[in-house]
């Protein structure tokens, strides 16, 4: 059967390349039938597809090497942080982005080179920092004057930093997503950037490399990385710079983002522009990198038909906080079976309204017991799964050409308690 003569079609441009409807009717993914992956590592489950994964980093790899010898591509650990999926990355070629001594040490798990990676955080301890330096990573961005006085105290060498700053960019993208903005926590505000970097310079612990910029996630007008480049540009020259993460990724049929390609394309012409061709480039993408990788799939609980139809899974907010976070619109489908369509709202088992994962969505007329799956969550869904209600944080598994591999474990009701001092 063809994914077109489903009812209604699954839309596989959402899913990781490779994808397909078996002659059965079945959704095939790295190899395996959803259905087996269901069955051998129980619902909710993340399902990365660690094939797609590898050509998405080849891809980004290639957009950028192409265009400038000089660049680095570093996966945003905080969109996927686990050892595993770092380790996919690294082998690939990519450097990491950390954001705390933790994601440090699970890129140090996963075997990836420190002098390849950035420390960032708005909020570093001192913890934080001893990590990056008894590591060597690559550089510390320096975010704030509290980040100058720790690295400046609890450094014996110089260590090579870069200062985030705000290109004074609101980014097209939800209020939450937007970071490039001067009211942003991150970074330093344009108007002190002058003599933060003065400050900076009369440390000998610090080793000013270069400018940061970030201005958001989730972004598809490709003007405003251009409009970053740019901003950095006004201010003095440097060897290094970092723009950051933030191309978006297409979530539902309608979105439409720009490739790899095209955001590589323009991210260098405007530096060889501003900046000049002698100048090192570093990205940072996260969402863009893994998104799409990425598939959830759940259990239908219950089936409940009222004022509206609605389609409870066996997690929700728990496995994926994006939809009441972002407001992140999402693509759910049976999968292996076909029906007269209906418009449901698919909702979580958590105990808030606002966990639902979409609303008014045309389905394959569910029943108890069905698969659905959710393409595009491989970003930020795992980062930030949690416990409500006692939720088990589902299992991540690696497929590819027919192997499956369970990379993390699912949550126990031991791993559940034994934080809880009373229950020991
Ligand atoms: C400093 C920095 N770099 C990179 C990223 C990754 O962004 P994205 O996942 O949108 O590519 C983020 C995300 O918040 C970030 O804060």
């Amino acid at each position: 059967m063809q994914a077109d003569e489903l009812s209604p079609p699954i839309d596989l441009s959402l899913y990781p390349d490779g994808t397909s409807i078996s002659a059965e009717g079945a959704l095939v993914i790295g190899g395996i039938p959803v259905s087996e992956l269901a069955a051998s590592f129980g619902t909710p489950a993340y399902l990365i597809d660690e094939g797609a994964l590898r050509a998405r980093a080849r891809d980004y790899l290639t957009a950028f090497r192409s265009r400038h010898a000089d660049c680095e591509v570093l996966f945003a650990s905080k969109s996927f942080p686990a050892a595993s999926i770092v380790r996919v990355l690294a082998e690939e070629g990519c450097g990491v982005d950390v954001a705390a001594w933790q994601e440090l040490a699970i890129a140090e798990l996963a075997g990836a080179d420190p002098r390849r990676m950035v420390l960032h955080g708005n909020a570093k301890s001192d913890a934080d920092i001893t990590a990056g330096i008894a590591s060597g990573v690559g550089h510390i961005v320096v975010d704030n004057l509290d980040d100058v006085e720790r690295i400046a105290r609890l450094a014996n060498t110089p260590v090579p930093v870069l200062l985030r700053v705000s290109p004074q960019i609101d980014a097209a993208t939800h209020e939450t997503m937007m970071t490039g903005h001067d009211a942003s926590k991150f970074g330093i505000p344009s108007g002190q950037i002058a003599d933060v970097i003065a400050r900076i310079r009369r440390e000998p612990m610090l080793n000013l490399r270069g400018l940061h910029a970030h201005i958001g996630s989730g972004i598809a007008d490709l003007a405003q990385f251009q409009a970053a480049v740019d901003s950095l540009a006004k201010l003095e020259r440097f060897p290094v710079y970092d723009f950051g993460g933030g191309l978006g990724e297409r979530y539902v049929s309608t979105d439409q983002v720009p490739s790899v390609d095209e955001y590589a394309d323009h991210v260098v012409t405007a530096v060889h522009r501003h900046l000049g061709t002698d100048v090192r480039i570093m990205v940072e993408p996260g969402r863009s990198m893994i998104a799409r990788a990425g598939v959830t799939v759940y259990r239908v609980v219950t089936v409940k038909r009222g004022m509206r139809t609605h389609v409870a899974v066996d997690g929700g907010m728990g496995d994926n906080l994006e939809v009441s976070l972002y407001g992140a619109a999402f693509a759910p489908s049976i999968i292996d079976r076909t029906a007269s369509s209906e418009i449901c709202d698919v909702v979580g088992r958590h105990c808030e309204s606002g966990d639902t994962l979409v609303k008014g969505i045309e389905l394959a007329s569910p029943q108890v017991g069905d698969l659905i799956t959710v393409p595009v969550t491989g970003a930020y869904c795992y980062t930030m799964a949690n416990n409500y209600n006692g939720a088990l944080r589902p299992p991540v598994v690696l497929v590819t050409d027919g192997i499956a591999r369970e990379v993390i474990r699912r949550e126990s009701l031991a791993d559940l308690v034994q934080r809880d001092v009373l229950a020991q």
